[in-house]
């Protein structure tokens, strides 16, 4: 755990705080927003100071070039209130570091640690009224970068403007999943975006997502766009199997974000001694399992969503259904993660910064 220092960034204070007419306790996820917002601009090969100002609408030219081109990356991270009152935030220099992978694929600049990091950190000192409290809340924190060049053609922007904003959030999926694999459209390729946080990766997943949910599931699992047979991950989370006793998960090849949860949890089963494999895992194989009584668990793991299970997964004309109230290793890691965010356990790993109040 690594406290924070205090660093000088301008401030404008809101007058009108939405924070008493804020329901905590009925929080949909992403559709309210904190009081202010961190805005850093990029211009001339160089970025300016970073502020914090008001929420509120930007202004943008009808020819801004991330709306035309799609050069726009995000992260989505948080921020969590321990048992003690203090505001704890999560890995946020692997955010950064990932942030700045999703730049240089998409030939925007990098995002230096004085605006990420210590921004966040001034930022969330500002916010930290609106970080919930209670085991299943969290603040949500999500830095945007895109292209704001007024320009009609294909080229990399000239200037750029970086944002955090944030949202206070309660559980994503109330439910365990049920899961639609398709196999008729696909999310990635080798050599495409799959592996960053480009927001041109969720746009053409829309249409899958739509229809699992028309067709009562609640999330889609994709597959390898080549054979169309090895299980990639979910629209916005790494995908977990058990397999007798085993954690699988698929390995990375490119076409896979590299979720900071996914690394939280194959870090937590390996020090409870859990072996864990990544490796490639074909949607056959995993029908097989079940079919044979092997797999044991199935489960998502994001940001948003933490670690999700999965109730039951239909491919093709096919459909296994699982027993979450009767997984084991999902919980016993879930409640590890939830207790070092919280402050129940110590954080061995490094993983928090604890956010020192204004
Ligand atoms: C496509 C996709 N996969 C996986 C994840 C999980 O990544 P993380 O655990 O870093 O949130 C996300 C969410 O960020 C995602 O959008």
């Amino acid at each position: 755990m690594i406290t924070t220092e205090k660093k000088r960034i301008a401030i404008e204070r809101t007058s009108h705080s939405r924070l008493p007419q804020t329901d905590f306790g009925h929080l949909a996820f992403g559709s309210t927003f904190s009081d202010h917002v961190l805005i850093a601009d990029y211009s001339k090969g160089k970025w300016g100071e970073a502020r914090i100002v008001p929420y509120g609408n930007l202004e943008l030219s009808p020819g801004t070039s991330a709306l035309h081109y799609g050069q726009s990356i995000f992260e989505g991270m948080k921020a969590f209130r321990d048992v003690n009152d203090a505001i704890n935030l999560f890995r946020a220099e692997d955010h950064r570091n990932r942030m700045n992978k999703s730049a240089r694929r998409l030939c925007m600049p990098e995002v230096p640690a004085e605006i990420f990091i210590d921004g966040m950190h001034e930022f969330l000192r500002l916010e930290a009224p609106w970080v919930p409290a209670g085991e299943e809340g969290s603040l949500y924190l999500r830095p945007l970068l895109f292209a704001t060049d007024s320009f009609l053609g294909i080229r990399p922007s000239e200037n750029y403007r970086f944002i955090i904003m944030a949202c206070p959030v309660s559980a994503y999926y109330p439910e365990p999943l049920r899961v639609w694999v398709t196999n008729s459209y696909v999310r990635a390729v080798d050599g495409g975006v799959g592996y960053v946080k480009a927001a041109g990766n969720y746009a053409p997943s829309m249409i899958a997502n739509k229809y699992a949910r028309e067709n009562g599931y609640n999330v889609v699992l994709w597959l390898d766009a080549i054979n169309r047979k090895y299980v990639e991950e979910y629209s916005t989370m790494n995908a977990f199997f058990v397999i007798d006793e085993f954690v699988v998960t698929p390995k990375l090849t490119g076409t896979i974000l590299e979720g900071i949860t996914r690394d939280s949890l194959l870090t937590l089963f390996e020090d409870m001694g859990v072996p864990t494999f990544e490796r490639e895992i074909s949607i056959n194989e995993i029908f097989e399992m079940h079919d044979k009584g092997k797999l044991r668990e199935a489960f998502g793991t994001g940001t948003a969503a933490v670690v999700a299970p999965v109730q039951t997964i239909t491919y093709e004309d096919r459909t296994l259904e699982l027993n979450p109230d009767g997984f084991k290793l999902m919980p016993a890691a879930k409640k590890k993660l939830a207790d070092i965010r919280r402050g129940l356990e110590p954080d061995v790993y490094g993983w928090l910064t604890q956010i020192l109040p204004e």
